[in-house]
């Protein structure tokens, strides 16, 4: 099984940047090295990462209408471990397929760069268009990002018929690695429903265990555009939610 992994779901808000971003933090904390591609017009993790994706050159939208990686990727204000194929303002208009293939361009154009990797991370847009089905087409792995609120469920149904769609046309080989469950409140009898309502859905197995917990370093160390495991023992609960998800992500990919 290949390692390139896309975290996915429609819906706007769920946590797929921050698991992205999590996930990268952890792989660099236990010296592992990662390729973040930013499939998201809105660029957060762009930004995040040290980019303004109105400066960006080679941007993920070149590599798809290039279907080519040469010169798209950048070291990132993380250092050394996490590199970056950024998103820049050109990217919104690649949200519609156009071209030869146009599906297969993020995959044939990441086949260069798997060797320098253990994981290379997709961190996709709400959406289900063309950057979505780039990303999932390049995947070995598909991670579905959800929160615990009646609202935060709604639209997996979607995601399920998207990756569907995608194993009958440009991956027969994606394996739906499971649900990771973001912003997890500490006390909350409704959040708890709605997780066992998801094991329900989508099967206990799917669920990936520990949820990461809903706690505001997260949105401090966004918004200082650092890595999470950077703040110590403030954000132990969260880092060991990624360390172990991490973990459970490599074995998988090693099968
Ligand atoms: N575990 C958490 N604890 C606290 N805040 C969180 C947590 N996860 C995400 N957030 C906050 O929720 C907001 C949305 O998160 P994020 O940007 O990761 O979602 P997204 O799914 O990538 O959104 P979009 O669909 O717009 O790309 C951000 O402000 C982020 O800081
Ligand atoms: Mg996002």
């Amino acid at each position: 099984m290949g390692h390139t992994v896309a975290l996915v779901n429609q819906k706007g808000g769920v946590g797929k940047t921050t698991v992205t971003l999590g996930l990268a933090s952890a792989a660099q904390a236990s010296g592992h090295r990662v390729l973040v591609v930013d499939m998201d017009p809105q660029a957060s993790t762009s930004w995040v990462l040290g980019y303004d994706p109105a400066a960006v050159e080679i941007s993920t939208a070149e590599v798809l209408a290039r279907g080519s990686a040469v010169g798209a990727v950048l070291e990132t204000g993380w250092g050394e471990g996490v590199d970056l194929i950024a998103a820049s303002n050109r990217l919104q208009p690649r949200e519609h397929a156009s071209g030869k293939e146009p599906e297969r361009r993020l995959r044939v154009a990441l086949a260069t760069l798997l060797d320098d990797y253990d994981a290379i991370l997709i961190d996709c847009p709400p959406s289900l268009g063309n950057l979505t089905v780039n990303a999932l087409t390049a995947a070995d792995h598909a991670l579905i990002v959800v929160e615990p609120a009646a609202l935060g469920l709604r639209g997996i149904t979607s995601v399920a018929d998207i990756i569907d769609d995608i194993w009958d046309s440009s991956n027969p080989n994606l394996d739906l690695a499971g649900v990771v469950v973001n912003k997890q409140p500490s006390v909350s009898a409704e959040a708890e429903r709605r997780t066992e309502e998801l094991a329900r859905i989508v099967g206990k197995k799917a669920v990936w265990q520990p949820a990461i917990p809903q706690r505001v370093i997260v949105n401090q160390a966004i918004a200082e555009r650092s890595p999470i495991h950077a703040y110590g023992y403030r954000a132990v609960d969260v880092t060991d939610a990624f360390d172990k998800l991490w973990s459970k992500l490599r074995r998988r990919i090693r099968g």
